[in-house]
This record gives C-alpha cells, structure tokens and sequence, in this order.
C-alpha cells in the first residue's frame, strides 16, 4: 500500500495501471472509496466491495473544509492516521489519498459544483452549503482519481442521490455504486461521529434505528399512511429524554420528493426513504431506511 499526498504522484500512479489488467481475469478497473478518515466498518465495507469488483483501490482521506458550516465540527472532526493506515492496509487498499488542504484548494475556489432538486430538502434544508460542497470536492477527487467505479454508503442516502445526480448531469465516466448501510450489534449505525456520544447517549440513540425498523412493519400495515408513520417514529425517538429531532421525513427515492409534489411531477421511483436527523447533545446522527412504495 502506498500513501500519497500529492495529486502528481497519485496520477502518475494510476495511469501506470489503469485499463491494463494485470492478470487472466483482470479488467485493469479501477475502484474508489471517498472519505473524511476515521475509519470503522462501514467504511471497510466500501473498500471490500471495491476490491473484490475493482484491480486497483484508491482510498482517500480528506476532511473536506467546503462542506462544512461555520458552526459545524470541522475543527474537533475526529482523526487517526495511524489507525486508518492499519484498516485500509487489512482491506487490501492499493493507494491512500491523503492530501491537505492546501493541495485541495491552493487558492480560493471559484467553481463549486451545485446541484438543484435533491439537495433542497433533509440535510441540505438544514445544512446550507453541506452538498455544494460535497459535490464540488466529489468532482474533484473524481478528476484526479477518474475511477471507474466509486463506492458510497446509503448511511448518507441523499449523498448518493446527489453524487449519481451530478455524475448522470455532467456525464461523468464513472459508475456509482451504493452500498448498504453497516451497524452495530444493537443497530446503531456506524459512524465517525459516534465517539462523541457520551455513554448515556450512545444508549438512547437506540431509538433511531429501532424506529426505522418500527416504521418498516408500520408502513406495511394496511391504511398507516405516511403522516401517521412519521408521527409515531417521532414519539418514539421523543420517548429518548436526550433527543432533539431535526427532520423525519418520508420522501420517495432517489428524487427526493414528497407524497404530495410526487402525483403532479410524474416521478418514477419505485422506492421511499425514511430519512431521520436527530441531535443528542451536541452530536448529530442522520439515519434512513429504504422501504417499497406500498
Ligand atoms: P465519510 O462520512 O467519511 O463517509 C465516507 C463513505 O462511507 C460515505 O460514502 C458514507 O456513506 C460511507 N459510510 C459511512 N458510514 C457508513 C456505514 N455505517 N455503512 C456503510 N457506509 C458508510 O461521506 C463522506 O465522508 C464525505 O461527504 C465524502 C463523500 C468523503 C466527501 O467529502
């Protein structure tokens, strides 16, 4: 495994490999694991995927300042170089990505990448700015990797929506591949951000998981319609003393539209997103479940 800081090395890398497969069965692919470090799980899923499906993976590490907003964690993200090493090494990864600030943005950036639509609601409501940044710094690192596949965590649903929207609208030669969501044994969702749940916390946080798994069999149930689903995960996650709800929505997916705007805009999902954002302290988990259109 090699790490790499600057985008020169990296490129001159991956061209020594790309398209040229390097044994019988090999298809020279190249496959790409975008992420912000801190590495547990859900994240060696991705590269597992991406190293059975791909010759060559590119793991990059970068806490992407741009997606950021001014009273959000950047700062206190939490790191562990060391450590991410270790895990992307057991993963089989061929190359870690790990530049800085200064080689990602070396001067002020004046093209961000926006996308329309599905950015509107969920975390973009709440978080104005979050997906600009994060398609601009996905168009980015997809400029300098030019992977042939990029793996994404449906943890981060409308990330995936946004990502594959962006790729299809500027035509994009890479193929997106969503990946299911990893947990813990009790079902929370794994994410970096869980180290900061105190132990009370991390307890009550039960809840997120527990009422998407309520609302699958609620929502199968003849003549629950999606206000009442909603409501009831709401006081479930309420019941948690700690909880400070942000959105519960159901939207249908991956367009992001409600019920309501859905009938008249002629969408053809075939498929709903229980989306939820709930802060426990001072930390914000986001949690989702994909269900059929019933
Ligand atoms: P980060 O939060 O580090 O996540 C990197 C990737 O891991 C994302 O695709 C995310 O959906 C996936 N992931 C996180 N938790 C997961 C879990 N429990 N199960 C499966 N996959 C999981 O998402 C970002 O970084 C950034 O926005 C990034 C795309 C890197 C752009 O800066």
């Amino acid at each position: 495994m090699e790490v790499v800081t600057t985008i020169e090395e990296l490129r001159a890398a991956l061209d020594l490999r790309r398209g040229k497969p390097l044994g019988s069965n090999k298809t020279g692919k190249i496959g790409f694991v975008p992420t912000m470090g801190f590495l547990h799980d859900g994240h060696a899923s991705l590269m597992e995927r991406a190293k059975r499906e791909c010759d060559t993976v590119v793991l990059s590490i970068f806490v992407n300042p741009l997606q950021f907003g001014p009273n959000e964690d950047f700062d206190r993200y939490p790191r562990d170089e060391e450590r991410d090493k270790a895990i992307a090494r057991r993963e089989g990864v061929d190359f870690i990505f790990m530049p800085d600030v200064q080689t990602m943005y070396p001067q002020r950036i004046r093209t961000t990448v926006s996308v329309s639509g599905v950015t509107e609601k969920l975390c973009g409501a709440s978080r104005p700015g979050h997906f600009d940044g994060v398609a601009t710094v996905v168009s980015k690192l997809f400029n300098i990797v030019q992977p042939d596949r990029a793996y994404f965590g449906m943890k981060d649903a409308q990330q995936v929506a946004v990502v594959e929207q962006m790729t299809k609208d500027l035509n994009m030669r890479v193929t997106i591949v969503p990946c299911p969501t990893l947990r813990e044994a009790d079902g929370l969702a794994m994410s970096s951000r869980n180290v900061y749940l105190s132990a009370d916390e991390r307890k009550q946080a039960l809840v997120l998981s527990q009422a998407l798994g309520f609302a699958e069999k609620w929502s199968a149930e003849a003549g629950e319609d999606s206000e009442s689903v909603i409501r009831r995960v709401r006081n479930h996650i309420e019941s948690a003393p700690s909880a400070v709800i942000d959105y519960v929505e159901l939207l249908s997916y991956p367009s992001l539209t409600s019920t309501q705007e859905w009938s008249e805009a002629g969408i053809t999902d075939d498929r709903m997103v229980l989306a939820l954002a709930v802060k426990f302290g001072k930390t914000r988990l986001i949690d989702n479940r994909i269900l059929p259109i019933n």
